[in-house]
């Protein structure tokens, strides 16, 4: 069982997702648990519950203070059988890639922390040393939309979540592959003069393997020169 926790201000984000997405159908599955813990729980202010207050040296607005995230952390980690890689979502972090996604999702336990505010005082990472991650080059609101797409993302690697006719060895970016994918095509063959290429329709195996991989390295060489040019010598799937 592959075990996710988040540690959030706002939990209400993630009930819509958890049970809409093909993370619930993991759930229901048994294949993967999803915890979602309000940091507030462990705010030592008992009256408020506060957590957050105003940066040392002055600056705009408020920091989640250290004290509420490691006791959070502690009892959190305490939950589970194993212990959890923590990870810390932040436009700082490391640029998420599939490599990463897909280490990830061997680790068997994450436990996510989601920033608000204008982030987590210092210490917080200096005493968790958190994997620090970022879903890329713009700023969020806070790290759940990040924390989603990361456990989205890790869920479908995890033997077993996706069905074998949604294989993920296909997909663009997955296990050494950095091809863009080839265009795909369902009935009718032609709609408003758009047509199928003659080629899918074929039954040529071979032709079609040919001419998806055309179609995959010329797209991949238009828009992704970056990638493309690593993938001399790209893994095929047979
Ligand atoms: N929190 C705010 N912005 C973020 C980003 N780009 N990636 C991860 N966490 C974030």
């Amino acid at each position: 069982m592959y075990r996710v926790d988040v540690i959030t201000l706002f939990p209400q984000i993630f009930d819509g997702y958890l049970s809409q997405s093909l993370l619930a159908k993991a759930i229901a599955n048994g294949l993967v648990e999803l915890c979602v813990h309000n940091l507030r729980d462990w705010s030592v202010d008992l009256k408020h519950h506060k957590i957050d207050d105003r940066p040392y040296g002055g600056g705009p607005g408020m920091l989640i203070c250290v004290e509420p995230v490691i006791r959070c952390v502690e009892a959190v980690q305490a939950m589970g059988s194993i212990p959890g890689q923590v990870i810390l979502l932040t436009p700082q972090g490391e640029q998420l890639r599939q490599q990463r996604v897909e280490n990830l999702a061997q680790s068997n336990r994450l436990i996510l922390l989601c920033g608000r505010y204008e982030g987590f005082d210092q210490r917080v990472t200096d005493i968790l040393q958190p994997l620090e991650l970022s879903i890329g080059d713009y700023v969020l609101n806070g790290g759940e939309v990040a924390a989603m797409v990361l456990v989205d993302a890790t869920v479908r690697m995890i033997p077993g979540v996706l069905g074998d006719e949604q294989s993920s060895w296909d997909d663009s970016f997955s296990r050494g592959n950095r091809l863009l994918e080839f265009p795909q095509y369902t009935r009718p063959p032609e709609f408003r003069g758009y047509t199928v290429p003659d080629v899918l329709l074929s039954g040529n195996h071979q032709e079609i393997a040919k001419w998806r991989q055309q179609q995959s390295l010329a797209k991949t060489e238009l828009r992704r020169n970056d990638l493309f040019d690593k993938n001399i010598g790209f893994p095929t799937k047979e």
